[in-house]
């Protein structure tokens, strides 16, 4: 009993699986078939079972209408029941057709609707089956083209973003330029003009002050008043050797090219002391090598210009300007405790910029570290690398 029970549903199992796996056109042809072949083999059998059987058992029966009715009933029966078993497999095949045909179809109006991670469900490997999976594998050739589109669309949007930024820059820094240039122009003709102010005012009157000084000395014939008259002459002379040194100095420090970037330094930064009444604190190794020309030149107008700024817009009390050296770096920093100022911001000077353009090509890096009422710290790296080797 345990066997057959166990045997049955194995068996309803197996059948249903060969009925779902069966060929389309099997199943189309048991479509048209079954209805008949159950009716035709219900009518043989039930001629088999009762009239033929009837018949041999008693070949001369006469058919009364008790007989008739008992064997009409019988066929209706028989054939009602082949009817039945016909038409429900022709129900069970046409079901299992429309089911497949409609995953398709329902499949396809969730992808017209734009829903391509819609697949066909395929549980049969007959025609229909094939063609859902065929179905299925362009699907999926068609989702893996439109996320490749749209990957590379996402990629086009950011190049162009990206595209965008660096034209952006490019106006900037061509606006930046422009503008540099202007003020190059402007600084070049104020420093023409400073340079002839003082040649005019400080050398040209000390050197006519000399001239007149000596003609007037063609008259006089007493010794002590030509020798008083001379030291005069003397300490102009010097006075005005001192004022084209310090011009000459300004211009271009010889110290910078003759000592090296640390005499340069001290020098200048003492001058601004004494010229501006101000603390500034020189921090330095106390001995260095000399450094290529053209990163010594850079780091002296780093610092010229970081205490220009210092003095004239930040009203510090002190100043602090820091040296450090490495073998590959060389770091110079000036930092005050004035009334800072928004570094982030657009500033019209030439100053800042000049620096950023004079480090840049020496490929290095500055910065400006500054809040309004913190003070304020213009720092420069330099390398001492291939493209800026140290001085044998
Ligand atoms: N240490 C500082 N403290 C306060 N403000 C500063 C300081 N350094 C720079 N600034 C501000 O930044 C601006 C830009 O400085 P930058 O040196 O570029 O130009 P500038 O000094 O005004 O003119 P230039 O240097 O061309 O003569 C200054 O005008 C000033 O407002
Ligand atoms: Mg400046």
């Amino acid at each position: 009993m345990k066997r057959n029970r166990a045997t049955l549903p194995t068996f309803v199992h197996s059948l249903w699986m060969r009925i779902i796996s069966a060929p389309a056109a099997v199943k189309l042809v048991g479509l048209a078939v079954l209805p008949v072949a159950t009716i035709i083999i219900s009518a043989w059998l039930y001629a088999e079972i009762f009239i033929f059987r009837l018949l041999a058992a008693s070949p001369d029966i006469t058919l009364n209408a008790h007989t008739l009715f008992d064997l009409s009933w019988r066929a209706f029966l028989w054939l009602g029941l082949g009817a039945l078993i016909g038409i429900g497999a022709s129900v069970t095949l046409t079901w299992v057709l429309i089911r497949q045909l409609g995953g398709l179809v329902k499949t396809m109006e969730r992808i017209e609707a734009g829903d391509l991670t819609a697949r066909s469900p395929v549980w049969s490997q007959d025609e229909i089956g094939q063609v859902q999976a065929a179905f299925n594998t362009m699907v999926n050739g068609l989702q893996q083209s439109r996320d490749d589109l749209m990957k590379n669309q996402r990629e086009l949007e950011s190049l162009d973003a990206e595209n965008q930024r660096l034209i952006g820059e490019l106006r900037d820094k061509e606006t930046e330029l422009r503008f540099a240039l202007r003020r190059a122009v402007d600084v070049q003709e104020e420093e023409r003009k400073r340079i002839a102010r003082e040649l005019h005012d400080e050398i040209g009157q000390a050197l006519t002050s000399i001239l007149i000084r000596l003609k007037s000395l063609q008259n006089i014939t007493n010794l002590d008043v030509m020798t008083d008259r001379l030291d005069g002459i003397r300490y102009l002379a010097s006075q005005t050797i001192e004022e084209m040194r310090r011009l000459s100095m300004d211009l271009r420090p010889a110290a910078l090219d003759n000592l090296g970037i640390l005499p340069a330094l001290r020098w200048h930064i003492g001058q601004s002391m004494e010229q501006n009444q101000i603390e500034i604190q020189f921090t330095a190794p106390e001995r260095m090598e000399r450094l290529p020309p053209e990163v010594e030149i850079v780091l002296y107008r780093v610092a010229q210009e970081g205490l220009n700024n210092a003095i004239r817009h930040s009203q510090a009390k002190h100043i602090e300007v820091k040296l450090e050296h490495t073998p590959r770096f060389v770091w110079l920093s000036v930092s005050d405790d004035g009334q800072g100022f928004d570094a982030d911001g657009l500033h019209r000077g030439l100053g800042l910029v000049g620096i950023r353009e004079r480090v840049t090509l020496l490929k290095g890096q500055c910065g400006i570290e500054s809040q309004r009422g913190s003070g304020a710290r213009l720092w420069v790296e330099i390398p001492l690398t291939e493209a800026n080797p140290a001085h044998a």
